[in-house]
């Protein structure tokens, strides 16, 4: 196998903002995670719009007369809930994963809105109760809320503190809050993290997502409509003093409490010399919710919130916008150069509609703002080539492709991109992973991103996704770097990322190459057994390979063939003639009936098995 390097070619300058990461606040990235609160549940807002069973008092213990209440009394109209104890009471708080993490002599800073006059005496202790620092002693006075803060000293190290706030008479508390002294550039995000993330040297930071921009209500935070939960991401909640960022459901699973918001996402991007990309909703919720709005008003207040997102992190101090991200202490703008409007948005026709609208405004008033656009949910299929087209025809400045698939999808298609358009939109590859943590998948990613490095006049950023997982609270894998709550460490993926954005070369050198290549064989099975299932019957269908593997199942117990609508999704696997997603009606046995599955990673035949 012979490679002919041509040094004196001229191949695609590479963008050295090429490669970087996309943040979101799934697997308690964010709480628990980035965000280097110690205290779960501070402002005791979690219910069970959050998650089943939460309440505001999940994460706490309470001995004595402690209630959370919810009344006009409150600390603000968006920090609705408080704690009351009407007498001497003991809370203790369990923080994320297995406790709190404190270090021996490492100084913590705890702070607490209090209304009422008592002594506080605060403490870390172990689960029995043995202390882990010195005692820390606040005096509240007063019926009016007010903000006391003070310091605690760990006088030994663990991974499973406590912390604990007695009181010996009546009080309301909210926002209780412990944060290490020492965090990223003191900038409040948790250190072993943070620099995880700044040692892969991004070019970029995309945030704050992913599904989690592109799903709930799409209404703003509203008082009067009963404090709406589960509202589309909005950047303008999350920014201002924390205690008045309104909590909300996280589409993951969670509480996001915004603590990690817009602000520190640029402060952040900042911080280790990245670009930073918003992404914004472009109001076609995706992600299974698949709605567009029809609220013209609403969507003329999203446009504005995205002119106003520029002006926040761009004017000056002294405009509206500007003002309120120089408060909080930043009154140079963040120059922000990019936005990208929409998510996987699942309905092409409504959301290129919205894209336009958001698009023009921008442009309008920002002409030098790059808007990127969408590819669709998921780059298989009609939808992805509808919206394609949409955008060459239209001339984008760039479309957000994601796509995760197997190590062979990754080694056959390193050709994706030779082939793009010269001349059409930029590529940005705003997601994409082969789906799992092993070396393999790693070295496959590798070989693909040499693809995209040779491609680099037309894919000018990629971001491996996702970028952080806490161990204890998983929702999606593969994933770039793990975490529990003291300790963190880097997928192979991270090692590959890491080598690529730190070694991101000038110019494409052209090269060519003979000889025999290896490719993985495909290969086609059909699995056309017709009496797997009867109608209305749900049975467990499993597909494995010869060596036992399941490649494919679902028990249908949901009533849901869910798993295969995925297989339409997922590149190692094309299914045609009856797929589940091409039925109207739940009849299963359409549904397998002349099914054919394709399988391209293996050399050797599928076997379809009914279970039950
Ligand atoms: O990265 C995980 C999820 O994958 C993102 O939230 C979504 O955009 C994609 O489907």
């Amino acid at each position: 196998y012979t490679i002919t390097v041509n040094p004196a070619a001229t191949g695609a300058t590479i963008p050295q903002s090429m490669y970087g990461v996309f943040f979101e606040d799934i697997n308690y990235a964010a709480d628990g995670g980035l965000y280097a609160e110690l205290v779960r549940n501070r402002s005791f807002e979690f219910n069970s719009t959050d998650a089943s069973g939460w309440n505001g008092l999940t994460g706490w213990t309470a001995t004595g007369s402690a209630t959370v209440t919810n009344d006009d009394q409150r600390l603000n109209e968006r920090n609705r809930n408080y704690l009351s104890v009407t007498g001497a009471a003991t809370l203790v708080n369990a923080g994320y994963n297995t406790g709190l993490a404190v270090k021996k002599n490492d100084k913590y800073d705890f702070s607490v809105w209090a209304r009422g006059t008592a002594s506080l005496q605060v403490t870390l202790q172990t689960v029995d109760g043995t202390a882990l620092s010195t005692p820390l002693t606040i005096a509240t006075k007063g019926d009016t809320w007010k903000k006391y803060t003070g310091a605690l000293k760990a006088t030994a190290t663990s991974d499973v503190a406590h912390l604990k706030i007695k009181t010996d008479a009546a009080v309301r508390l909210d926002e209780v809050s412990l944060f290490p002294k020492n965090t990223y550039k003191n900038h409040g995000l948790r250190t072993d993290l943070a620099q995880k993330v700044a040692d892969l040297d991004p070019g970029f930071v995309r945030f704050p997502g992913g599904c989690l921009v592109n799903t709930g209500s799409m209404y703003a935070y509203d008082a009067a409509n009963n404090y709406p939960r589960a509202r589309a991401y909005q950047w303008k909640d999350t920014v201002g003093p924390v205690e008045t960022r309104a909590t909300n459901k996280n589409f993951w699973g969670y509480n996001q409490t915004y603590g990690l918001g817009y602000y520190e996402y640029f402060q952040f991007s900042e911080d280790i010399g990245a670009m930073p990309l918003p992404v914004l909703p472009a109001l076609v919720t995706g992600c299974g919710q698949n709605r567009a709005t029809v609220d013209e008003a609403l969507l003329q207040r999203h446009i504005q919130d995205a002119l106003d997102l520029i002006e926040y992190a761009n004017g000056p101090a002294t405009s509206t916008w500007g003002k309120v991200r120089a408060a909080a202490g930043h009154p140079k703008p963040f120059n922000l150069t990019t936005v990208a409007v929409g998510n996987e948005e699942n309905l092409p026709n409504e959301y290129w509609a919205n894209f336009l609208r958001f698009e023009s405004a921008i442009k309008a008033k920002y002409p030098n703002i790059t808007v990127v656009s969408n590819s669709g949910p998921d780059d298989q299929g009609a939808t992805f080539e509808n919206l394609w087209a949409k955008n060459r025809e239209h001339g984008s400045d760039m479309v957000d492709e994601h796509y995760y698939n197997s190590p062979a999808w990754f080694l056959q298609n390193n050709r994706r991109y030779d082939a793009y358009d010269r001349n059409g939109p930029k590529v940005f590859l705003g997601e994409y992973a082969s789906l799992d943590n092993k070396l393999y998948n790693s070295l496959a990613e590798a070989a693909y991103m040499t693809g995209l490095e040779r491609n680099a006049d037309v894919v000018k950023m990629a971001s491996y996704a996702p970028l952080l997982a806490n161990i204890d609270n998983v929702q999606w894998k593969p994933d770039m770097i793990w975490f529990d709550n003291d300790e963190s460490w880097g997928s192979t993926s991270y090692q590959v990322q890491k080598l690529f954005m730190n070694n991101v070369g000038d110019r494409v050198v052209p090269t060519t190459a003979t000889g025999n290549v290896l490719q993985p064989k495909p290969i086609t099975g059909a699995i056309g057994l017709s009496t797997w299932r009867t109608a209305a019957t749900y049975d467990d269908v499993k597909v494995t390979r010869p060596d036992g593997t399941v490649i494919y199942g679902d028990d249908f117990d949901d009533g849901n063939a869910d798993g295969w609508t995925s297989v339409t999704n997922r590149g190692n696997w094309t299914v045609s003639n009856g797929g589940y997603a091409q039925t109207t009606t739940d009849t299963e046995d359409t549904m397998v009936k002349a099914a054919t599955i394709s399988e391209t990673d293996y050399d050797y035949t599928l076997k379809a098995t009914k279970q039950s």
